[in-house]
This record gives C-alpha cells, structure tokens and sequence, in this order.
C-alpha cells in the first residue's frame, strides 16, 4: 500500500481552522477506504512562530518540506502584521526557491452553490494557470529617501524567457488534458511594451507544439468583462503572477464564493515538493468564530490527492464534497446557515458511505 508524508502548515487565522478540517477529512478518506496510507506533520509557521523567532520560517525551512511527498497550506496575514512582511515571509519564500512555478487554480461552480451570472445558467468550469515565480512578484525594487516629499519607490516586473515558455507550455498541456482544448492568453502587451510583449511572442510560438488546442489572447482589463459576459467562451486561462491573482478572486467570486476556491503550488518537475492551499486569506473578519467555509482546504487537499497519485481517492472526496453542498450543508458565504464543524461532519458522513 502506498504510504505519503505530507506536511500540514496550518499558519495564521482561518489558516488552521480550514486546514485541521481538511487533515480531518483525508484521514477519514484514507482510513475508510483502507487503500493508501497518509500520515501528516503538523508545522507551526506564521505570525506566532514570527513573533518568537523572528522569522517565518525555520532556518533551514526549504530542506524541512522536502521531506515531504507534497505540503498542505492554510493561510498568512495577521492585522498587527504588515502584509508584505508575512507574505514575504512564508508563502513567498517557499513558492520561489522551490521553484513552484505554476499555480493552478480551478473554478467550478458546484451543486447548491450560487453563480451570480445570470448568463452561465449552467455556471463556470474553468482553470485558471498563473505564473507563479517571477513576474510583478519577483521583489525587484526598491525605496530612496525615504520619508521625504521626493521618496521613490520601484517595483520591477521580471520576465524570462525560461519561466514565460515553461508556464506558457504547462498551460497549453492543461488545455489539451480538457474536453474543449482551448486557451485563453492573457497579457497587457499594448501598455507594457516590454515584458508583456515578449510574453504574447513566446505564447505564439509555443501554440504551434499544439496544433489540437485552439487558443486566443486577451488584454486583462478586457478579460474581466469577458469572464462576466461571456464565461461560456472560456476553458483554461494562463496569465502572469500579478494578473491571476486577481482574475482568480474574481472567478472565485463568480463561481460562488472565494470560500470553495482551491489552488497547487506546483513544481511540474516533482524535484520538489508541491504545495496546496486555498485561494483565500487569514479571513480576520470571521477568524475565531468557526464558520470559515471549509470546501477551498477540502478541494485543494483533493487536488493534491491527484497529485501524489491517489486520483480514485480524489474524485470520491470531490463527490463527497458536492453530494454536501447539493444537500444545501453548506457556510454562509454560500447562503446556508452551516458552521465548519457542521460541514465537516457532514463530509465525513458522506466518506462513512463509501464503505
Ligand atoms: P481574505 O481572503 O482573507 O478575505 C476576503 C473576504 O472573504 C473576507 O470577507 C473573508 O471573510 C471572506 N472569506 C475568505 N475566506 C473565506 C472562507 N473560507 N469562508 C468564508 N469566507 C471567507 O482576503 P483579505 O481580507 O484581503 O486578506 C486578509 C489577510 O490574508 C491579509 O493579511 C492578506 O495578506 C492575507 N492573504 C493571504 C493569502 C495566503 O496566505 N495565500 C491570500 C490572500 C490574502
Ligand atoms: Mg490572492
């Protein structure tokens, strides 16, 4: 039976609420269906750990999650904190130097769950692949005379031709991996002039290793009206770090909430270990009441169950979850009147089933 160690980085607010919920769940997943072994680590990085040591992370953080076969994350930020200093701290500083270079982030709008276009009778079913080491994110930059009236603060976009063509090329083998093989690349290549227009050459000359996927290019301020209007003319999406960030919160939005929203930090090489966490933030404004919507932790878990190579045992907590959410248990980010706990226990009612 295959065994994996996986390592549970519950951090900070809602962080361990969502993640203890999702280690709960995958327990019960692998000890009812008796096929796979799984034995999480719990490791106490975030504001706690940083208000005692000084920093984030352990020292020798990056050798510490190689250890594992893949890490699950909950989230960074607390309001006594400035946010670039936590983010800084733990996400980025794992998601760079282990070269987790695409963030894959699916959206789909579940049964029981509210999609507020009106158009998408059928809702959304897209996936999002953001470039995920480099870019707005790379920390180029910098602050003179600080202080001043003539402060100057810089932020450099990176671009590279070996990350844009690796996360140009996973997301054409995304496309082609789904029914409708089609690619949406999106870039602002008309104001910036540089970077971005590298990005749409790369992007053409990629397409052509995949003659199967049809694939078109969107200016970003477009594409947010484009997701609103037309989602049925959307699959898979690849952008870059900063314009995915904020497209997934948008898709998150319009498939329900940011609360089911799931993501990977992957390394398509498996040189290290990848990292699943969901979409959203600390949540100070519900931390501490129990009513956090568990669904984004329980599908990126599921997600990275796909990825260490348990698909079957996926897909069943995939239907567990929705079979859940279709019987209307559900948060109140989702209209329901359920809290955490609640929707754990049902999801575990439903994996007692698969007995
Ligand atoms: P946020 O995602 O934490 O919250 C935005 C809104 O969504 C809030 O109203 C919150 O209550 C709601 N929400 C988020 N997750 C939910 C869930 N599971 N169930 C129900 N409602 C949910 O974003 P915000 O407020 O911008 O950031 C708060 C902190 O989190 C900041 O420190 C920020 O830097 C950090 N952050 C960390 C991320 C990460 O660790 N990956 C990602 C985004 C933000
Ligand atoms: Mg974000």
């Amino acid at each position: 039976m295959s065994s994996y160690k996986i390592a549970s980085i519950p951090g900070d607010g809602i962080g361990p609420e969502v993640t203890n919920a999702a280690v709960e769940v995958v327990e019960k997943l692998a000890k009812t269906l008796g096929t796979f072994q799984i034995n999480f680590t719990h490791i106490p990085w975030g504001t706690e750990y940083y208000k005692k040591n000084g920093q984030y992370v352990s020292d020798n953080a990056l050798d510490e999650l190689r250890q594992f076969d893949a890490a699950i994350f909950g989230a960074v930020g607390a309001p006594d904190v400035p946010d670039h200093i936590s983010l800084w701290g733990l996400l980025l500083a794992i998601r760079g130097p282990l070269q987790l270079y695409a963030n894959v982030r699916p959206v789909r709008t579940f049964p029981g769950t509210r999609c507020p276009l009106n158009t998408a009778t059928k809702g959304i079913d897209w996936m999002l692949v953001r470039e995920n080491s480099e870019g707005e994110y790379a920390g180029q930059g910098g602050r003179s005379h600080i202080g001043q009236e003539w402060e100057v603060a810089t932020e450099v976009a990176i671009f590279t031709r070996v990350a844009i063509t690796r996360i140009i090329r996973f997301a054409f083998e995304t496309a082609q991996s789904r029914p409708k093989k089609h690619l949406t690349v999106v870039s602002k290549s008309n104001s910036m002039r540089n970077g971005m227009v590298l990005w749409d050459e790369i992007a053409t000359s990629v397409s052509k290793e995949f003659p199967d996927v049809a694939w078109d290019k969107m200016l970003v301020d477009a594409m947010t009206v484009r997701m609103v209007w037309q989602p049925e003319s959307i699959d898979t999406i690849v952008g870059t770090n900063l314009h995915m960030d904020i497209l997934s919160d948008l898709a998150a939005a319009l498939a329900g909430s940011i609360g089911i929203a799931p993501s990977s930090n992957l390394d398509p090489t498996r040189k290290n270990p990848s990292v699943f966490e969901p979409v959203h933030g600390s949540a100070f404004d519900i931390t501490g009441k129990g009513v956090a919507n568990p669904v984004g932790a329980f599908w990126s878990a599921a997600e990275m169950l796909t990825w260490i190579g348990e698909k079957d045992a996926s897909d069943k907590l995939m239907s567990c979850i929705e079979n859940v959410c279709a019987a209307g248990k559900v948060t109140r980010d989702l209209g329901g009147q359920c809290d955490t706990k609640e929707v754990v226990e049902a999801v575990c009612a439903e994996i007692e089933k698969l007995k």
